[in-house]
């Protein structure tokens, strides 16, 4: 066998993303050997040494940083990962790129459109590989409701409906900032659950369905004020708790959209429903294995919602796990992504959310967060998805 080129990752960030990423570059060569490029674990960087070196031995990686600027600057390295939060991402993606470094980067690609344009543009003047890690895309089920759609089965779409739930933040004494809350400081995480929850949901949206084109929306702050994690004063929440938006797409379907961290019983309810001209299919991540799927064309008599276990080898990704019958879980789904960003090298296709197309997301969330501010419709000044 050829021996196989090397993609040598440097990690920053060693929270809940580290770990999926870690996982995914670590199951990759056991389940997808055809491919040319294989990850190593060059280095992994976290603040803390002790802690970092910890990590590093629990998940394989060969040495430490506690810079991220000292994992760009080495010569060892040929792939930035960036799972820091968000407002960390432009400046060591932007550094990446202008030391040539690949860039993978976590989602939403940054806080504001400002920030992902210049991610954007630093990484088309480097010429860096690029991904994004919108994962849902890559649960088979998810990945078979594109195949669906594109297609044709549904005919024209009318529809496209989304919803991301959770109930972590409904008590005030949920603090802001620091370490396991920057998501509910605006400064750090740019803004609450639209980039946060809502920005995944436009980029399956967008991916299955076409641009969004322009977008009305509302959000709410339930709970106005709260401590700050590391200065230890009560101040204004800048986040958004809640975010409800209806939208147009470019093919002229209506989208409706909602997200919020106050849907008590709700972990992490992320569905989506597609409703087309002869057919409709829906997902949900708890029940992830599964799409359901209605044809309206089918014998009246046995007419009715099926529910696809999406575990047959000729169903997307599933050929290289276990037999059929056999469902896989969230995890799976980073594996996919890095089998998918070590294929495009081979390929020399994009790997698909790129910097460009999450630049695209970027808007629609903007444009989410204006419309709810100034009250009125917004265009998302979307142009195109690389799919
Ligand atoms: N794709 C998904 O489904 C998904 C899910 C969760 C989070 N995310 C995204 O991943 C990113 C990280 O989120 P998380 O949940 O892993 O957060 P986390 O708080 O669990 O981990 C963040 C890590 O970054 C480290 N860090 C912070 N600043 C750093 C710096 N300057 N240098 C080095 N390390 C630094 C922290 O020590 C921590 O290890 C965010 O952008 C978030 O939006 C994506």
């Amino acid at each position: 066998m050829a021996a196989k080129k090397e993609l040598r990752i440097g990690l920053i960030g060693t929270g809940f993303m580290g770990r999926t990423h870690s996982n995914g570059y670590n199951r990759v060569p056991n389940f997808f050997p055809d491919l040319e490029y294989t990850p190593v674990l060059k280095v992994v960087c976290s603040r803390n040494a002790e802690k970092v070196k910890a990590f590093a031995e629990q998940w394989g990686y060969e040495s430490t940083e506690t810079d991220w600027k000292a994992v760009i600057a080495r010569d060892d390295v040929d792939a930035i990962d960036i799972c820091t939060p968000n407002d960390s991402h432009a400046e060591i993606a932007i550094a990446a790129a202008k030391a040539g470094k690949m860039i993978l980067c976590e989602k939403p690609l940054a806080r504001t459109v400002a920030e992902a344009q210049e991610m954007v543009d630093a990484a088309n003047e480097a010429g860096v590989n690029t991904t994004v890690w919108y994962n849902y895309r890559r649960i088979p089920a998810v990945s078979l409701a594109k195949q669906i759609v594109d297609s044709g089965k549904l005919g024209k779409i009318f529809h496209y409906r989304a919803n991301f739930l959770q109930d972590w933040t409904i008590s005030a004494d949920v603090p802001q900032g620091g370490t396991g809350t920057w998501r509910m400081d605006v400064d750090a995480a740019g803004s609450g659950v639209t980039g946060d929850l809502l920005a995944h949901c436009i980029d399956t949206a967008m991916w299955i369905n076409g641009a969004i084109t322009d977008v009305s929306a509302v959000t709410e702050t339930f709970v106005k004020e709260r401590m700050h994690a590391i200065t230890g004063k009560v101040q204004p929440v800048g986040i958004d708790d809640a975010c409800i938006f209806h939208c147009h797409f470019a093919n002229g379907s209506l989208g409706l959209f909602e997200s919020t961290r106050y849907a008590r019983g709700h972990k992490a309810l992320y569905t989506f429903e597609i409703n087309g001209e002869h057919a409709s299919i829906r997902w949900d991540l708890h029940d992830l294995n599964r799409l359901e799927y209605f044809d309206h064309r089918d014998e009246g008599i046995v007419r009715g919602w099926r529910s696809v276990h999406v575990t047959d080898g000729d169903q997307p990704y599933m050929d290289k796990w276990w037999v059929p019958g056999l469902g896989i879980g969230y995890e799976h789904s980073f594996v996919h992504q890095v089998a998918d960003f070590l294929k495009s090298l081979e390929t020399g296709q994009p790997c698909s959310p790129n910097f460009q197309d999450s630049l695209e997301t970027q808007k629609v969330c903007e444009a989410v967060l204006d419309s709810a501010t100034s009250k009125s419709w917004k265009d998302t000044g979307v142009e195109s998805f690389t799919m």
